[in-house]
């Protein structure tokens, strides 16, 4: 399970996470939405340790990982995170599997034999094993969110963080991510967050969405209630409306 309790994240004067508390059951995924600049990635940043809450606190499969002082604490609380950022992010130089067995050979202390078999397995279980010797700049994105997710996957993670998994995809592409992310959780039953401004578009592998809005969970719920609320700014966010309480920038 996680749980993020009362955390509170500023730069300078600007207040970006105000006091949030979210609880997140094992096996479910939830759907952290809201405009861009409402501080989504932030929140993602403090739950890996990137960034330091100022108050407030993050525990990970009952580990604080705001409270892990060195680098070594947060990789031992990072062995149980898997994380799949926008653009895939891997790396251009390296062939898809030199990319997936990345995390296993700096993180695990795995031998070339174990982390062979791990690779070759992850790769077969996404069906991208004929890429293995591809550099990303060589396969379709597609495939390249497919390389990302095998590599997000390959330590076996009991938390996977998706930061806006298909922005900046065409929607073509984009609906393979969801049905990459859904045939994943059928097969590996993750914890599951999921960044997202696109609505209701990322519903469809939620079991619980949260809307941020001005530093505060705005609204939380499924993806049903999200749907019904009576909120006025929510109901501007799930309609794409231009004037509203929600001030477009
Ligand atoms: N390292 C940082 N230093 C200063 N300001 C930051 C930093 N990271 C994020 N911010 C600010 O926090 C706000 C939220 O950013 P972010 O979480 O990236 O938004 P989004 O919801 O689009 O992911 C933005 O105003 C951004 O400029
Ligand atoms: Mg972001």
């Amino acid at each position: 399970m996680i749980s993020i309790r009362n955390v509170t994240k500023s730069f300078g004067k600007q207040v970006v996470l105000k006091n949030i508390s979210l609880e997140i059951k094992h096996g479910e995924t939830i759907a952290v939405v809201g405009p861009s600049g409402v501080g989504k990635s932030v929140l993602l940043k403090l739950i890996t340790g990137i960034l330091q809450p100022d108050s407030g606190e993050i525990i990970i499969y009952g580990k604080n990982i705001t409270k892990a002082k060195t680098e070594y604490q947060k990789n031992q609380i990072r062995n149980n995170l898997g994380v799949l950022f926008q653009s895939a992010a891997l790396f251009d130089s390296l062939n898809i599997y030199d990319n997936v067995a990345f995390p296993l050979n700096a993180r695990t202390n795995l031998n070339q034999k174990q982390i062979h078999k791990r690779v070759l397995r992850i790769l077969r279980n996404l069906d991208i094993e004929k890429y293995a010797l591809k550099t990303p700049g060589e396969i379709p994105m597609g495939i390249r969110k497919r390389a990302g997710m095998a590599r997000a996957l390959i330590t076996e993670p009991k938390l996977i963080l998706f930061d806006e998994p298909n922005t900046g995809l065409d929607p073509l592409v984009g609906q393979e991510v969801y049905e990459l992310i859904k045939e994943c959780q059928e097969k590996w039953h993750f914890t599951g967050i999921v960044i997202s401004h696109e609505i209701p578009e990322v519903f469809q592998v939620s079991n619980r969405v949260a809307m941020l809005l001005n530093g505060e969970i705005l609204e939380e719920g499924t993806p049903e209630k999200l749907l019904q609320s009576q909120n006025e700014a929510v109901r501007q966010f799930l309609n794409g409306k231009t004037n509203g309480p929600i001030k477009i920038n």
